[in-house]
């Protein structure tokens, strides 16, 4: 499974470094390009590389995590999606201003997956700040939770799998009508909860 990333920013890096940490490969991407990526990638170290955006995007799971307005730049003209999977780690909301985006009543995830015509969206990991996200997981006896939420139980199948294995606790929060609007930020009830599951 080959994993890329789009956005190198606060969270596309914390994830980076989760993943890095388990020393699992990736491909980390950016609007500047590569060259613009070499201190990043070589602070986290020799599994995590620098690429274009096509070439995460080519990746068997993408994971985004951009400025909420500037999505459909990040997302256009990229392959075809054919099923492969969205890990959407973004909120509707933007610095300097944090002026909620107006939704008219849908679910954030729901418009991310119009970006991404036949991918499988999964939306996770972004309901923590990125600086407990980049964290060790381990934390207080337990493993720190991350919540998931998408309607292709496959992918979501895939996407556990990963939370797993970079050592945190995932919980499914259903499909992303349910899940999506749960944990996004603002207005669900979960985001910013630094929980730990024991056992
Ligand atoms: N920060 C948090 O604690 C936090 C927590 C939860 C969720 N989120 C969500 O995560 C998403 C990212 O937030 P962030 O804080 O990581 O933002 P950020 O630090 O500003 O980083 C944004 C990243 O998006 C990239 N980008 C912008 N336009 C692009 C394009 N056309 N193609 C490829 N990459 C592009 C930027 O690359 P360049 O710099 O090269 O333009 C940058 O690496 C947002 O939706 C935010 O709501 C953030």
């Amino acid at each position: 499974m080959t994993i890329g990333i789009v956005g190198s920013g606060a969270i596309g890096a914390a994830f980076a470094r989760t993943l890095a940490r388990a020393g699992i490969q990736a491909t980390i991407s950016n609007s500047r390009g590569p060259d613009s990526l070499k201190e990043l990638v070589r602070d986290l170290g020799p599994s995590i590389k620098a690429g274009t955006r096509e070439e995460a995007a080519r990746s068997d799971v993408v994971f985004v995590a951009v400025n909420w307005t500037k999505l459909p730049a990040a997302l256009a003209g990229l392959p075809d999606w054919n099923g492969r999977i969205v890990i959407d780690a973004n909120n509707p909301i933007e610095a300097p201003l944090f002026k909620p985006v107006d939704l008219k009543g849908r679910v954030s995830s729901e418009i991310v997956a119009e970006l991404v015509p036949g991918a499988r969206v999964v939306k996770a990991f972004n309901h923590l700040r990125a600086d407990i996200l980049a964290a060790d997981p381990r934390a207080d006896g337990g493993r720190r939770v991350l919540f998931y939420s998408g309607d292709d139980n496959t992918a979501k199948a895939e996407v556990a799998a990963l939370i797993e294995r970079i050592g945190f606790a995932g919980i499914d929060l259903g499909p992303l009508a349910v899940g999506g609007k749960l944990a996004q930020f603002p207005g669900g009830a979960l985001p910013n909860q630094n929980l730990v599951k024991i056992g």
